[in-house]
């Protein structure tokens, strides 16, 4: 896609460019795939998998993802890859600094599991936006990034359009608000959803943080994650599945669909890591919000796909959101101030 000829500079900032949208893109297909078949293995009949060892296998695969994504990477710059993984126990120090996101990232990926079992997925995809707000103020007081008011109306109406979109065609805003008292199979799903979105910010601005604060691979940060998360799952399956996973096999309740749900998550890990490198997290919440629309568009031309009107009415507000957010960018510092100020 990008000229041989051109300026290695601008070859340089045309991959990255297009390093941002592919990596937006993947992660909308992966993303909405996802929760569809997460959704659907929790509540297909038979034996039900435990939802700990799913997650801990799906950090072995990240692991062994990242160590290979990193061998064609230092092939490139023609070096070692068994040098490049000494790096994560040399610097050890900085390694601990990567436990906070994998313990915050651990109990997200297992609350995910808790909110799909007492949820249904319109309900979840419709809270789980939340986590656009929370990102987004986590990178202002950990990354110093400006937002202005305006901006903050526009991620506000972001996260209600993304929910409107996100809906399937037979709801309407009557029916999503018909049922005024929670059972507690639903109290338990919200509150496992919010504190998802909390653990998402955080954990997402932080690595991002780590990222951008040195020069080290994405995969050894990928790898070093991978590593505490793969411990604190481990934990994660002792404390709270060990009599089942003696009584019938760690393996128990599986079928091809699960693995797909272990794989999909797996690979979404990846493209968040990428997303997260490439393009910032407030971008990332963007990015998807926007592809959501453009491929329903293509469906609308190619498979015949019927928008619903809360679905036209999402994806206006999400256009209008997103040209607010560019539109309405805080004014830039003094000079002498701006060098403390990290930009997204
Ligand atoms: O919803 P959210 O964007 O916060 O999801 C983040 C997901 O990406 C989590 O499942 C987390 O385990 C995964 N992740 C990862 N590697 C990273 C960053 C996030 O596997 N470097």
């Amino acid at each position: 896609m990008v000229h041989k000829y051109y300026p290695i500079r601008y070859r340089y900032n045309m991959e990255k460019l297009d390093m941002k949208y592919i990596s937006l893109l993947i992660l909308v297909i992966q993303n909405t795939s996802l929760v569809l078949l997460m959704r659907y293995s929790r509540t297909v009949s038979g034996q039900p998998y435990l939802t700990s060892t799913a997650v801990f296998l799906t950090e072995i695969i990240k692991i062994i993802s990242s160590v290979v994504l990193l061998h064609f990477e230092v092939d490139c710059e023609s070096r070692k890859t068994t040098e490049a993984i000494h790096e994560i126990f040399v610097r050890y120090l900085e390694t601990l600094r990567v436990a906070v996101p994998a313990l915050l990232y651990t109990v997200q990926n297992n609350l995910l599991y808790i909110a799909l079992t007492k949820l249904d997925a319109a309900t979840f995809q419709v809270t789980y936006q939340l986590k656009l707000l929370t990102t987004a103020l986590c990178s202002v007081l950990m990354l110093n990034k400006k937002v202005s008011p305006l901006q903050w109306v526009a991620l506000c109406i972001l996260a209600v359009a993304v929910a409107l979109v996100q809906l399937p065609a037979d709801s309407s805003l009557s029916t999503m608000f018909q049922s005024p008292s929670l059972n507690m199979d639903q109290s338990i799903g919200l509150l496992a959803v919010v504190v998802a979105c909390l653990t998402s910010g955080f954990s997402g601005v932080y690595f991002e943080k780590i990222l951008k604060g040195s020069k080290t691979s994405l995969w050894i940060r990928n790898i070093q994650l991978g590593l505490f998360s793969m411990l604190f799952s481990g934990i994660g399956v002792v404390v709270n599945d060990w009599a089942a996973v003696r009584a019938d096999g760690f393996f128990q309740g599986y079928s091809f669909i699960v693995a797909i749900v272990i794989l999909l998550q797996a690979v979404g890990g990846l493209i968040v890591a990428a997303v997260i490198k490439y393009a910032g997290n407030i971008l990332k919440g963007f990015g998807a919000a926007i592809s959501i629309v453009l491929s329903s568009t293509v469906s609308y031309f190619l498979l015949g796909f019927q928008p619903s009107p809360l679905f036209l009415i999402g994806s206006t507000l999400v256009i209008i959101a997103t040209l607010m957010y560019a539109r309405f960018v805080p004014d830039p510092e003094p000079p002498e101030k701006s060098n403390n100020s990290t930009t997204v």
